[in-house]
């Protein structure tokens, strides 16, 4: 593997799987002196464009970070706004996300969504389940910590069941549980906001992924931005461990 080895085969340096924490909309709305939920509102269409661009550059997954586990902490309020925000998004977004052959996917512990949001998420998933372009995951009230208790309950229960040995555990059956399972781990993680951490969002599939940073609000984040993430992605020597010189070898 070198620095111009491809991740993906069909596409040189792209990265296969993006993975997003979309930080920033709170002080996009306080800088114009407009309530909170402008500037949440305000991000959507950065959604929107950050998922033409990953589908036009042959991106195949892009996991977007909306509403973490800690984020019921925050006033009622603003809560239950996001939760409208969410359910008023899907109603007029999945139409054109399954025309454009998108399949979507929500991670995160859904029983504490209410029951018209989650009948829209099931029916979003359901619509879609058969494309075969950008896979795209959402995070809502999702936690890395929370993830990785859920993956150990559900090994535990095969254990108990005597489906799997205790001693067959390995990385391979343990992330299978996770809620990412079955899906590549992310190879770049970009953060806007400001903020250089992770929030508790990916923390077992985050392991090896390259981080780009950057100050851009989340609602002022668009193609431009994600191209410059890219771009810093390509130049990244992916080394897992190995030497630079090891990989140069192989490379020759
Ligand atoms: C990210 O923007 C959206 C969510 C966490 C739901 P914030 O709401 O955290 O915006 P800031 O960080 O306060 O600016
Ligand atoms: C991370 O943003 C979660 C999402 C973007 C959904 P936060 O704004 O909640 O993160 P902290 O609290 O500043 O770490
Ligand atoms: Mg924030």
């Amino acid at each position: 593997m070198s620095e111009s080895e491809p991740t993906s085969p069909a596409r040189p340096n792209i990265p296969r799987h993006v993975a997003v924490i979309m930080d920033g909309n709170g002080r996009w709305a306080k800088n114009r002196s407009l309530p909170r939920h402008a500037g949440h509102r305000a991000g959507v269409k950065s959604v929107r464009e950050v998922v033409e661009t990953a589908a036009r550059h042959g991106v195949e997954y892009l996991t977007l970070f909306a509403f973490s586990s800690e984020n019921w902490r925050r006033p009622e309020e603003e809560v239950g706004m996001l939760m409208s925000l969410f359910l008023e998004a899907l109603r007029r977004e999945v139409s054109e996300l399954d025309k454009n052959n998108v399949r979507l996917k929500f991670i995160g512990e859904r029983e504490r969504l209410d029951r018209k949001l989650n009948d829209k998420i099931r029916g979003a998933e359901d619509l879609t389940a058969d494309n075969t372009g950008l896979r795209l995951q959402v995070a809502v009230a999702y936690g890395g910590r929370w993830d990785i208790v859920e993956a150990a309950r559900s090994v535990a229960g095969k254990v108990v069941s005597g489906e799997i040995d205790a001693d067959a555990i390995d990385e391979g059956t343990f992330s299978a549980e996770l809620q990412l399972g079955g899906i590549p781990d992310p190879d770049l993680l970009i953060r806007t906001g400001g903020e250089q951490r992770i929030s508790n969002f990916l923390l077992w599939n985050l392991a090896y992924a390259e981080l780009w940073f950057t100050d851009v609000l989340w609602p002022d984040f668009g193609e431009a931005e994600f191209e410059s993430a890219l771009a810093y992605y390509s130049r990244r020597q992916r080394r897992y461990g190995h030497t630079g010189e090891q990989l140069e070898a192989v490379k020759c």
